[in-house]
């Protein structure tokens, strides 16, 4: 994949978050000059910071919704791609600040899309939604893309109506064939430096790093649970063939786990213990924030189309993301050079 990215300009929104620092470090290996624009590093620690990924991309502190600003930097910086995933992405979070939450999620995706609107150059662009977005009917087969959308919570509402912008965009406003654009929607994805509150792995280790008890939410809930490199790779490959095939344009594409990989909470947390192994936990009793029991994507399409699919089975996801965080509390210092060591790995599986 190195040669379609090396030297090419590449914009990554929600860089200093989870998934946009392993993107940023990915599409430095592949030779991209990156810019990531945020808002800020949101969690402490910090991927983004302990890598010192400043030292390796570009970092310009902007906020989406600010619609000036924004565009200022796209228009100055010429993107051939953007990768989309600046968000306020955390359920609960959305709940206590449902404001910011639109503003940030639907409003900043709206500011990216009017910014590209006017650009002239050839440009790919990938607006990263949500497995949330769909109408939650409690379904045991997995959804694919042609469902409705209507995500419950303000979080998932708030995803919901970004994609349906990014697709109003992408069929009735931007006529010109110059921005080649796809929505991708991806479900719960585990990794090593994600460090968001109220997530089941990162809430894990921070507390049996201490020799804490963790309290689990939703034991039950179902998840289609999946390394953060498969989902990564997903956008890397809509990216490459957006930019050459014209008939997905505007097309949305669902990244999910093979079904085997959907499990329960309980579960995951049970593999994550075969490595750390003094993992303790309870179930929280009261829990009042509303979630979805069981979401599961079907990824037909992203197989068919694409020549896309998970390479990790949840074993393999749990026990990449398990070892990362072993060594990230062993030798802290190095963990650039193992986390480029696990894209180098995970490129070599088949
Ligand atoms: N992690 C998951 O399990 C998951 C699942 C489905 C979808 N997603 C989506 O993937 C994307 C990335 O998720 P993540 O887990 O890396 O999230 P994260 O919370 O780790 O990172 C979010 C990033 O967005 C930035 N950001 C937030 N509000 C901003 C604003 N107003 N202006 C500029 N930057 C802003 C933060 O600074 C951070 O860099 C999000 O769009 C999220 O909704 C994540």
């Amino acid at each position: 994949m190195k040669k379609y990215f090396n030297q090419k300009k590449v914009l990554i929104t929600g860089n200093t978050g989870f998934k946009g620092s392993w993107l940023s470090m990915w599409m430095h290996h592949y030779g991209a000059k990156v810019l990531g624009v945020s808002n800020g590093i949101p969690t402490s620690p910090s991927n983004f910071s302990d890598l010192q990924l400043s030292n390796i991309i570009s970092y310009k502190k902007t906020d989406i919704r600010n619609f000036k600003k924004i565009k200022k930097v796209i228009e100055k910086f010429q993107p051939d791609f953007i990768f989309h995933l600046a968000a306020q992405a955390i359920v609960k979070k959305s709940f206590e600040d449902p404001k910011t939450t639109w503003e940030s999620n639907t409003l900043g995706t709206v500011n990216i899309l009017e910014s590209i609107k006017s650009l002239k150059k050839e440009i790919v662009v990938v607006i990263i939604t949500s497995d949330k977005v769909y109408k939650n009917l409690e379904l045991s087969r997995g959804y694919n893309e042609t469902d409705k959308l209507g995500g419950l919570d303000p979080y998932s509402a708030s995803k919901s109506s970004a994609d349906l912008a990014t697709q109003c965009y992408a069929n009735l406003i931007f006529n010109k064939r110059n921005i080649k654009i796809g929505i991708a929607r991806a479900g719960n994805v585990i990794g090593g430096g994600d460090w968001a509150k109220n997530r089941v792995i990162p809430d894990c280790i921070r507390q049996w790093s201490v020799g804490r008890t963790v309290e689990l939410r939703n034991p039950r809930s179902t998840r289609p649970w999946q390394h953060v490199l498969d989902v990564l790779n997903g956008y890397i490959t809509l990216a490459i063939k957006l930019k050459y095939k014209k008939n997905l344009y505007g097309e949305s594409f669902n990244f999910g786990p093979k079904v085997k990989s959907n499990m329960n909470v309980l579960k995951l947390v049970e593999q994550m213990k075969k490595t750390w192994k003094r993992g303790k936990w309870i179930i929280k009793k009261n829990n009042t924030i509303k979630e979805s029991k069981l979401l599961q994507l079907n990824s037909i399409k992203a197989k068919s189309k694409l020549k896309w699919q998970c390479k990790l089975d949840f074993n393999k996801a749990v026990s990449f993301t398990a070892n990362w965080y072993e060594k990230y509390f062993l030798q802290k210092k190095n963990m650039l050079n193992y986390s480029i060591w696990q894209i180098k790995q995970f490129n070599k599986i088949k």
